[in-house]
């Protein structure tokens, strides 16, 4: 599925490989993503932050006390900002200072304050690399998930031979699109809803809302790339689908109730993040309405509920969004119970909150408790939410295969 749209940061380090992280930097935006560069103090000794600027197309960080810097994208927005990190080239003593969790400089405190997964490229002599000390170093980041691209074996710049070259830009980005394909959902079919409903007053006018699909797109996008096969069921937006997501799209509550009910039997996962309409005209004017009349009155009807009515179908792992306003905790474990659903995530809305951002932060509620997903760019919250579903329903399966064979 690729790297496109993803943001990467990419770290280089004062190794003689940095040479190549332009070539990287310039390839990552051949593939579409988004690249932004933070080079420690010695890397600029091996390549210039002009040209690590020229080829990602945005100024280098490289001061973690810069007043400037910290105004406008400081280290606590790169952090959230990205995707993913990677740091190619890491050097020996990058390795070290990450491993024991030093924070002294950007591009190591970014690395303590990201919440998206740190991949490292190392290069070194071959003498470093075999090192007791380094391997200690690599055998704490592997215990602690961190993915080692490379280092590949062959001619070093120092002129001995052995492991400790930098793998070629092309086997980097192979490595990091990687990273977002978790499998967690292979063989799954997962329907999405997304975006809002238009309910139509006359042929020009409907009620409708503020949702832009953004949070549903995000969800559909990370399934489809944990290995789901996944059915999008999208109110009007303007976005675009999701690679390897089929979308149908839907104006009316109504319409989205008979897609979704159409294809359940189907479904293993159905989570709705659609922000559906409750109510809708009791009748659509055939013609435009006039304005003759100094007032009037819409008489609304209930729609129906899309998550309730998927929750009869116990097949199916059934995961809500709440957007509350106040008292989001409270409400969403009253929507859990009310609507008989495995799992709700909820958002706060409102001002500048949930709906049409590019961050969002959610709390999940289901029967065995709450988690906090903090705020993130919704990609990322997506496929942190997409772990946690793949996670609570293999725990709920087997509960029940527990269950079914103590009877
Ligand atoms: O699209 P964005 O701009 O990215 O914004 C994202 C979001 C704020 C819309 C999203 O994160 C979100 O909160 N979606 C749910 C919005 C909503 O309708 O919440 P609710 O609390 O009113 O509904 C609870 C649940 O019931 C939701 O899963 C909703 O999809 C579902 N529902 C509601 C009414 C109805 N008739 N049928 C339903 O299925």
């Amino acid at each position: 599925m690729g790297i496109a749209n993803k943001h990467v940061i990419l770290g280089v380090t004062g190794g003689i490989a940095a040479y190549k992280s332009a070539d990287l930097a310039r390839r990552l935006r051949e593939q579409g993503a988004e690249v932004r560069v933070v080079m420690t103090l010695n890397a600029g000794q091996f390549i210039t932050p002009l040209t690590m600027q020229a080829v990602s197309g945005h100024p280098v960080h490289s001061d973690l006390l810069d007043p400037e810097a910290e105004a406008g994208m400081g280290h606590i927005e790169l952090a959230r900002w990205a995707d993913v990190v990677l740091i190619a080239p890491a050097t020996a003593n990058f390795i070290s200072r990450f491993a024991r969790g030093i924070a002294d400089d950007l591009l190591t405190t970014l690395c303590l304050a990201t919440q998206a997964p740190i991949a490292l490229a190392p290069a070194m002599n071959q003498q470093m690399w075999q090192n007791p000390a380094t391997q200690d170093n690599i055998a704490i980041l592997n215990n602690r998930g961190v993915p080692i691209l490379g280092p590949a074996v062959g001619d070093q710049a120092c002129g001995e031979t052995g492991p400790g070259r930098m793998l070629e830009p092309v086997e980097l980005i192979e490595g990091v699109s990687k990273l977002f394909e978790s499998g967690a959902l292979e063989g799954c079919n997962v329907m999405v809803t997304a975006g809002p409903t238009w309910e139509a007053i006359d042929p020009v006018r409907g009620i409708t809302n503020h949702s832009s699909g953004k949070m549903g797109y995000a969800v559909a996008h990370a399934a489809a790339e944990a290995g789901a096969r996944v059915i999008l069921v999208s109110g009007p937006t303007a976005l675009q689908t999701p690679p390897r997501v089929d979308r149908v799209s839907v104006l009316s509550a109504q319409q989205m109730y008979d897609a979704v009910m159409s294809k359940i039997s189907d479904t293993d996962i159905f989570i709705s993040v659609a922000a559906v309409a409750d109510y809708r005209p009791r009748a659509s004017a055939d013609e435009k309405i006039k304005k003759h009349a100094d007032t009037l009155s819409l008489e609304l009807i209930k729609n129906p509920d899309i998550l309730s009515a998927v929750a009869e179908h116990k097949h199916v792992y059934t995961v809500g969004f709440a957007a509350e306003t106040t008292n989001v905790e409270q409400h969403a474990r009253e929507k859990l119970i009310s609507k008989g659903v495995d799992l709700i995530a909820a958002n706060k809305v409102g001002a500048g909150k949930g709906f049409g951002t590019e961050d969002n932060a959610l709390i999940l509620v289901d029967r065995t408790g709450l988690k906090s997903l903090p705020q993130a760019r919704k990609a990322r919250l997506a496929r942190c939410l997409i772990d946690e579903i793949s996670q609570r329903r293999n725990a709920k399966s087997t509960s029940q295969d527990t269950r079914q064979a103590r009877r």
